[in-house]
């Protein structure tokens, strides 16, 4: 049946995990104004593991997603990512926690003065590693199918290849933790299908770990496992072929009960 995983109940922080959430409640706004948007989540994530995330538009993808990437701060509950608890880090601290997860998000944010090669290199600056940025820049860039590429501005790329330019830029200094939000909406069908083949290939030989946010019922066979956030919950937990059977069953069941009522 569709079972939800077990989780730890244990306080203590582990090494397998690479994000551990417990208890988690997240609200915007103040006061009367306050809407709680995430409620009591706990989740473990194991080094390694490609998650996929899925779930209604406002159910609280993108919002989980930004407090694991340490990008908002947390009110309650508790979050470890790569073994540090964010609650109570520093701004600091936290800029050195994501310093080690690769962002991909839906706008791609390239800069239209840079090349791709440059918009890469920038992130490879950021390390300090200027002597091999071009390289390595230009490595990523053909990884991901933009060999010919590297020197064009955005404005001379398609939507695809823009996307695939900011996953190289994620990617390139090969992040312990890689968060992607709807990495593949503005890919065709093979674009699509080269980026997540590609994120399951730096998966299994680097040991990362992928938690992205998908619509895409294409690519749900790249992952280890998926989650299902409704209205905010965790409602399920479950491997690709449980959750496409489930899916199935759900479909047949609604296509049944219209013929009764006809
Ligand atoms: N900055 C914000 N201020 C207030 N409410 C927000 C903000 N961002 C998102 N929300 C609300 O939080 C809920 C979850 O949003 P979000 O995490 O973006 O969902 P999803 O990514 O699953 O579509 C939605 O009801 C949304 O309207
Ligand atoms: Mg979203």
């Amino acid at each position: 049946m569709f079972k939800t995983q077990p989780q730890s109940t244990l306080d203590s922080s582990r090494d397998d995990l690479a994000v551990q959430i417990q208890h988690l409640n997240y609200f915007f706004g103040v006061g009367d104004l306050s809407k709680q948007v995430l409620f009591d989540i706990s989740l473990e994530l194991p080094k390694g593991q490609i998650v996929i995330l899925t779930g209604p538009s406002g159910s609280g993808k993108t919002t989980l997603l930004t407090l694991a990437g340490a990008l908002r701060r947390l009110q309650d509950g508790s979050l470890r990512v790569l073994g540090k608890e964010l609650v109570g880090l520093g701004d600091r601290a936290l800029v050195n926690v994501r310093r080690n997860i690769g962002f991909i998000f839906q706008a791609h944010n390239l800069f239209e003065s840079l090349t791709a090669s440059q918009n890469v290199e920038m992130a490879v600056e950021l390390t300090g590693k200027f002597a091999s940025k071009r390289e390595q820049s230009v490595t990523m860039l053909s990884a991901l199918g933009l060999a010919d590429r590297v020197d064009y501005k955005p404005k001379s790329l398609s939507g695809g290849q823009k996307q695939r330019v900011a996953i190289a830029r994620a990617l390139v200094n090969h992040p312990k933790l890689i968060l992607a939000d709807e990495p593949t909406a503005a890919l065709d069908k093979k674009s699509g299908r080269d980026v997540v083949t590609y994120l399951h290939n730096l998966s299994r030989q680097e040991g990362c770990t992928v938690l992205m946010v998908t619509h895409d019922n294409r690519i749900l066979d790249v992952a280890d496992r998926i989650i299902n956030l409704v209205d905010g919950r965790l409602e399920s937990d479950s491997t690709p072929n449980d959750f496409v059977q489930h899916k199935t069953q759900e479909a047949l069941t609604e296509v049944s009960a219209d013929m009764f009522i006809m």
